[in-house]
């Protein structure tokens, strides 16, 4: 039995799709069940919560391989701690982790890097085999930027090349990474054949979707009064600017690799190919 949590959201949907009507049985995770987007005959549903214990020790009866991912915030890493606490109370022989590019329990000032590697030592700790998939930005954050209403994509991002990835192709990893257990052990860096700036993602934007759309920089601080015009949570914000500050300064840098390709057989997903997948999804947002 697989168990896949965070299965409600943008990548463990898609463990959930690369897993649906194969012969693995699969488990998925929710604490809403009517939120559920994928189902299949091998796909049965159980309620939990990372912030009851109980309700992940009875998920996990029975699982082989656990896939773990939870939302991008400030309660991450002791939400998925209890999860590696009940991965070790029921012996579970492996986790697939959602990670991030640059995590690092030790880091001093950039906080969702920490989270992120404390999870991952948190794992280690517990003597829990783990496969981490550290992965770039997911082209789908960019759906939430409102880009078509205006045509311009505003932030604190400077000229520099980010490390993308489409949410659907780390999908794809895990599920490869949940079914064969040579990827114990293992940590990969997760990113699209290209890096690119944001003015280059306007560029490819505006050709695939036929509209003009640019990139505005602003500063770190218009971004903060914007996102909290949004009603973002303070913690957040802060998180946020904290992360986009580390990669446009080029205090952490990624170079693109080649993991999903070698593991799932086939190149990643461009920025085209989710702009084109996506259309739609950006036009609702006009
Ligand atoms: N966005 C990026 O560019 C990026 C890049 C690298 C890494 N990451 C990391 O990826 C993770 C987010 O993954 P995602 O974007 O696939 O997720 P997502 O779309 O934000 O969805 C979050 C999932 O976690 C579930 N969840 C949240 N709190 C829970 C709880 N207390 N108990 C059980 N389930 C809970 C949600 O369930 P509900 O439907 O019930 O809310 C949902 O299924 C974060 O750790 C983030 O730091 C993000």
């Amino acid at each position: 039995m697989l168990l896949v949590t965070g299965a409600t959201g943008k990548v463990g949907s898609a463990v959930l799709a690369e897993l649906a009507n194969r012969s693995h049985r699969v488990r998925a995770l929710v604490r809403d069940p009517a939120k559920l987007t994928v189902k299949a005959p091998n796909i049965e549903v159980v309620s939990g919560d990372f912030a009851d214990p109980s309700s992940l020790d009875a998920a996990l009866v029975g699982v082989e391989a656990a896939f773990l991912a939870s939302a991008f915030d400030p309660k991450m890493s002791e939400l998925q701690m209890n999860f590696a606490e009940a991965s070790k109370r029921a012996k579970i022989p492996r986790v697939v982790l959602l990670s991030g590019v640059g995590a690092n329990a030790r880091q001093c000032c950039v906080r969702t890097l920490r989270w992120h590697g404390q999870v991952e030592s948190s794992l280690q700790a517990a003597g829990i085999e783990t496969t981490s998939l550290r992965a770039a930005f997911f082209f789908q954050n960019l759906l939430k930027l409102g880009i078509t209403k205006d045509g311009i994509i505003a932030g604190p991002f400077r000229n520099i090349k980010w490390p993308w990835i489409d949410a659907r192709d780390v999908g794809a990893v895990a599920a490869a990474a949940l079914t064969d257990a040579k990827h114990i052990g293992q940590t990969y860096t997760l990113t699209a054949p290209d890096l690119l700036s944001y003015h280059e993602v306007a560029e490819r934007l505006t050709a695939v979707l036929q509209t003009p759309i640019r990139y505005l920089d602003i500063s770190a601080n218009e971004a903060r009064g914007r996102l909290r015009l949004e009603g973002g949570s303070p913690v957040l914000i802060e998180a946020k600017l904290e992360l986009w500050d580390a990669f446009a300064s080029g205090y952490i840098k990624v170079e693109p690799s080649q993991i999903v390709k070698e593991i799932v057989g086939r190149e990643p997903r461009s920025l085209e190919d989710f702009a084109r997948d996506y259309r739609s999804r950006f036009q609702r947002a006009a």
